[in-house]
C-alpha cells in the first residue's frame, strides 16, 4: 500500500523531468494536418469532420512522428447508414518493414452495430486481426480511443478500457515494434468490397456525405527528430539515469490488475473474432498469441 501512496508523487516527478519530447494539445492544427483531400474536411471551432462523398474520403496525419506515449481522440463515427465506409485511426512508421497499431470502425447499415477491428504490423507483416462490438452506440456521442505504446507493450484503450494488449516477447524471439518512429493517422473511405458483413452490403451513395467527427486531440509521446537515425531517437526516448519517461515506470509495463479484469471483459462480452483463435486459417497458432491464454 506505501508503494500505491507515494506513486502519484514519484510521477509528478517524473512529469516535471520529461518536459523535453512532451507534445500535448487539443487544437488539431498544432498536432495534425490534412493529408489528403483538405477539401473534405470541416472545422466547426474545436470540431472536425471528415467527409466522405462519391468524389472522395479524406485523410489526416501527424506533423511529428513519435516513439512510445500515448495517443487519444475522440471520435464520433458516421451516424444512420454507414455501411461501407471504413474510418481509420492508427499509428504506423513508414517503409517496407513498417510497423502499425490499428483501429478500423467498419460501418452497418443504420441501427445494425458497428464493428471495430483491430491490428498490428510488425515488421510489415500485420494478419493480427480482432474484431468487436462495443458497449454503446459509437454514432451517438463522442468517445475516446487510444493508443498506448511502451517498450513492453501496446495498448488498445476505448474510454480508458483496454481492449486490446500486444505484448512484447521479444524474449521469446518474437520481434516486437520498438525500433521505428510512428505517425498518428486518420482516415475514412470507402472500402464496400469487404467492410460490411464481408463486403456484402455496398455503400448507399445516396446517403452521402459520411460524417466521421474528431475532437480532444492529445499526443503525450517522444518527439523523434527526423534530422537523428533511428537508433539515437531510440536513446533519446528512453529513461536513462535523470531522465525519466512515464512510459518505462513499472506501473505502465503491464495492465493493472483492475485493467486487466476489463480486458477480460471486453473479450468475453464484445470479442466477435481473434486471429489467435482462427484455426482455419492458422493451423499452428501464431507465436505471440499463446501469452492470450489466461
Ligand atoms: C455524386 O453525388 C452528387 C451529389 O449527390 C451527384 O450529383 C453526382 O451525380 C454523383 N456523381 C457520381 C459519379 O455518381
Ligand atoms: C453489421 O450488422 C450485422 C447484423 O447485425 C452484423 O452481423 C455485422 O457484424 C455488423 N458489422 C459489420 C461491419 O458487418
Amino acid at each position: 500500500m506505501a508503494v500505491l501512496f507515494r506513486m502519484p508523487v514519484v510521477l509528478g516527478l517524473f512529469v516535471g523531468v520529461m518536459v523535453l519530447g512532451l507534445a500535448s494539445s487539443a487544437k488539431f492544427d498544432e498536432l495534425f494536418q490534412p493529408g489528403w483531400a483538405p477539401d473534405h474536411f470541416i472545422f466547426e471551432g474545436e470540431q472536425l469532420n471528415l467527409k466522405l462523398d462519391n468524389s472522395s474520403g479524406a485523410g489526416f496525419a501527424s506533423k511529428s512522428k513519435y516513439l512510445f506515449g500515448k495517443v487519444s481522440m475522440q471520435i464520433k463515427l458516421v451516424e444512420g447508414d454507414s455501411a461501407g465506409t471504413v474510418t481509420a485511426y492508427y499509428m504506423s512508421s513508414d517503409g517496407p518493414n513498417h510497423n502499425e497499431f490499428d483501429f478500423e470502425f467498419l460501418g452497418n447499415t443504420s441501427g445494425e452495430p458497428y464493428l471495430v477491428q483491430t491490428n498490428v504490423y510488425v515488421n510489415g507483416v500485420g494478419n493480427r486481426e480482432q474484431r468487436m462490438n462495443l458497449w454503446f452506440d459509437p454514432t451517438k456521442d463522442f468517445h475516446t480511443y487510444s493508443i498506448r505504446w511502451t517498450q513492453r507493450q501496446v495498448v488498445f484503450l476505448v474510454d480508458e478500457t483496454p481492449v486490446r494488449v500486444h505484448t512484447n516477447m521479444e524474449h521469446k524471439g518474437i520481434p516486437f515494434p520498438k525500433d521505428q518512429a510512428m505517425g498518428v493517422y486518420s482516415s475514412i473511405w470507402n472500402a464496400d468490397d469487404w467492410a460490411t458483413q464481408g463486403g456484402l452490403v455496398k455503400t448507399d451513395w445516396s446517403h452521402a456525405p459520411f460524417i466521421a467527427s474528431y475532437k480532444g486531440f492529445e499526443i503525450d509521446a517522444c518527439e523523434a527528430a527526423v534530422s537523428v537515425s533511428a537508433d539515437d531517437n531510440a536513446k533519446k526516448c528512453s529513461s536513462s539515469g535523470e531522465k525519466r519517461f512515464w512510459w518505462d515506470e513499472p506501473t505502465f509495463s503491464e495492465l493493472s490488475l483492475h485493467q486487466n479484469h476489463q480486458l477480460l471483459w471486453v473479450r468475453a462480452n464484445h470479442l466477435v473474432y481473434d486471429y489467435c483463435s482462427d484455426t482455419a486459417r492458422f493451423p499452428v497458432m501464431p507465436v505471440e498469441c499463446e501469452h492470450h491464454r489466461h
